[in-house]
């Protein structure tokens, strides 16, 4: 299988070309060390002021097998089928079906992902299981008479959803890889959904959140409100047990029927059904016809390290590997975690990546995307001849770069290494919380509102504020861009990291931060993930950052030389990562942020 892979020693160039610009760091003084003990990286920071954790939480230790995701149900599966002897293909099976039970926010069976795998003997894969436009989307579908973008069409109901392909996904990765049966994998998610669990305080919260549009798009029919009448008080609390009878019903044909218990028969009919109810252009046809996609991974050197990732049709592959590329000649270990110049590289990187992003990535099979040129060494250094450490560049004038010849926040991460040694990085989506709200009549499920990934009008924002141009145009079953960047490290050869996050836009630079946050500052993977985080996409020209992230001179050094920051009230990622460490046991980490758990054993 070829690699998508970059040429090494051209880094040493890209490093000269760095070096010959203004990169005189203006104010940054100290520095964090890195120390390890007894098979434990430790961060140090010498400055006082700078507090970089959202909590204190600890990491899993396990030897034998480790999983993070988003609900303590489905890491609970997870481990259960490693334990069973399962590897970490079933284990990743049976947490994406657990997660389509107990996570319904973004865990699905009506949506779409992306997995990483690295086998036990370092051979690498991934599969594309993103939905598609159905037959019959068109560029302009999204647009009145005069052209202007018709509001909210491609972010609720039942015109917002492409063609699922999550089972698929999940039947191919089986097929392949597994090695316990498929019923078996699949049977934990139909227990779930059939003799129900507990809410979390969070799931209850989440379901009480979206009545309103389940009252007005899912008039009267679905187990998702406590109560069906719209006027009604009734809520969940932390503790119901919520039971979904129709999930189970149609778990039951999947488990029974491979992926033809979902894309044929009474599971399609029931899609289709409930698309030419709500005016939706999915039929039975497109159900049939969708397919996941084997794709080459991104690899790319950092420093000693192998970087494993998703190539388009998501963006995060190409954008992590430019983002670090841009990275490695500064001596980020030595100026400190979010210190003025760590930080000033960081954004300037994000800001000239991002506008490549919008200008160059679509889906593969529809359009040609320069995937190796935009991360080559001397690509990138024409991109940062402009960088000055005196001042801010402005986005207004940092476009895409030039190739001659060339044109949610609700997502949820899973990472898995078993006993083998073998990794799963999986981030699977409905795109925003509960998709599009639709719920499938008599099959019990929400269907996603991935067409808004598309570029519905070139230059209009979608709901993450990203800009798309016509390589991400809509096209009758062309899949949409995404950001979603599940990964894979190497270190020396040997499996180091397996990372990843959702949050939409801002999933490339969450998992670029982790990544740093353990390899340049010294971080366990459990403090990586806990630390503060930061944003910048290009457009709007702005830097995002939770309370705590930067300290007071660094927020004064940078405005100091133009950044616009914003404090956020909410936070950034839901990292679910799991580290290898120096003494061969897993780390298993996963985000303080919400119910995310990490198991192993
Ligand atoms: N739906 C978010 C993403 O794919 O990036």
């Amino acid at each position: 299988m070829k690699k998508n892979s970059i040429y090494y020693p051209s880094l040493i160039l890209f490093a000269l070309a760095v070096a010959s610009c203004k990169t005189q760091a203006p104010s940054t003084t100290s520095s964090s060390k890195i120390e390890q003990s007894q098979g434990v990286y430790q961060y140090r920071d010498e400055d006082p002021t700078v507090k970089p954790f959202f909590s204190d939480r600890q990491g899993v230790i396990g030897r034998n097998g480790m999983v993070a995701s988003a609900h303590p149900e489905a890491s609970q599966v997870g481990l259960a089928i490693l334990q069973a002897g399962g590897n970490a293909v079933d284990a990743a099976v049976a947490i994406q079906f657990a997660l389509a039970v107990v996570y319904p926010g973004a865990g699905n069976i009506g949506g779409g992902g992306f997995m990483v795998y690295r086998d036990n003997a370092g051979k690498a894969y991934t599969l594309d299981y993103r939905e598609k436009a159905p037959g019959k989307a068109s560029q302009n579908m999204y647009l009145d008479s005069l052209g202007n973008v018709r509001q909210g069409l491609s972010i609720s109901g039942h015109l917002a959803s492409g063609v699922p392909g999550s089972v698929d996904g999940m039947a191919e990765a089986h097929k392949r890889f597994g090695k316990l049966p498929w019923s078996q994998v699949i049977q934990p998610a139909v227990d779930l959904a059939e003799k129900g669990f507990a809410l979390t305080e969070r799931d209850a919260l989440g379901l009480n959140r979206i009545k309103p549009d389940l009252n007005t798009i899912n008039p009267g029919k679905t187990y998702f409100l406590k109560s069906t009448v719209p006027t009604d008080t009734v809520t969940w609390h932390k503790g119901d047990v919520f039971v979904q009878a129709d999930l189970a019903k149609t778990l039951q044909r999947i488990q029974g029927q491979g992926r033809a218990g979902f894309y044929e028969g009474e599971t399609a009919r029931l899609i289709a059904e409930e698309m030419q109810r709500g005016k939706g252009l999915i039929t039975e046809e497109d159900l049939k016809n969708y397919h996941s996609a084997w794709r080459d991974p991104i690899q790319a050197k950092y420093k000693n390290y192998n970087v494993i990732t998703m190539p388009p049709t998501s963006s995060g592959g190409v954008a992590l590997v430019q983002l670090m590329r841009f990275t490695e000649p500064y001596p980020l270990r030595k100026w400190g975690w979010n210190r003025d110049s760590t930080v000033q590289v960081m954004i300037e990187a994000e800001r000239r990546v991002y506008a490549d992003r919008a200008k160059f990535l679509g889906d593969p099979d529809f359009v040609k995307v320069p995937v190796d040129k935009l991360m080559s060494p001397d690509y990138l250094s024409t991109r940062w001849t402009d960088f000055s450490f005196a001042k801010a560049s402005d986005s207004k004038t940092v476009k895409g770069g030039m190739i001659p010849g060339y044109e949610s926040l609700e997502t949820t991460h899973f990472s898995i290494v078993d006993k083998e040694g073998s990794a799963v990085s999986i981030t699977t989506t409905l795109n925003g919380g509960y998709g599009s709200r639709v719920v499938i009549g008599g099959a019990g499920f929400f269907m996603n509102n991935e067409m808004d990934d598309f570029s519905v009008k070139p230059g209009v924002p979608n709901m993450f504020g990203l800009i798309g141009n016509q390589a991400n145009a809509i096209a009758p079953n062309k899949r949409m861009l995404s950001s979603m960047t599940p990964t894979i490290l190497e270190k020396d050869g040997k499996l180091f990291m397996v990372v990843g996050t959702p949050g939409g836009s801002t999933i490339i630079t969450s998992v670029y931060q982790t990544i740093l946050n353990v390899i340049e500052h010294g971080m366990t993977m459990q403090q990586a993930v806990n630390a503060l985080k930061f944003h910048h996409q290009w457009l709007p020209d702005k830097t995002t950052f939770e309370n705590g992230a930067f300290s007071d001179a660094t927020v004064q050094a940078l405005q100091s030389r133009g950044y616009i920051l914003e404090k956020l009230t909410n936070t950034l990622g839901r990292m679910d990562c799991v580290l290898i460490r120096p003494d061969g046991s897993y780390e298993g980490a996963s985000d303080p942020r919400a119910d995310n758990t990490a198991r192993g054993y």
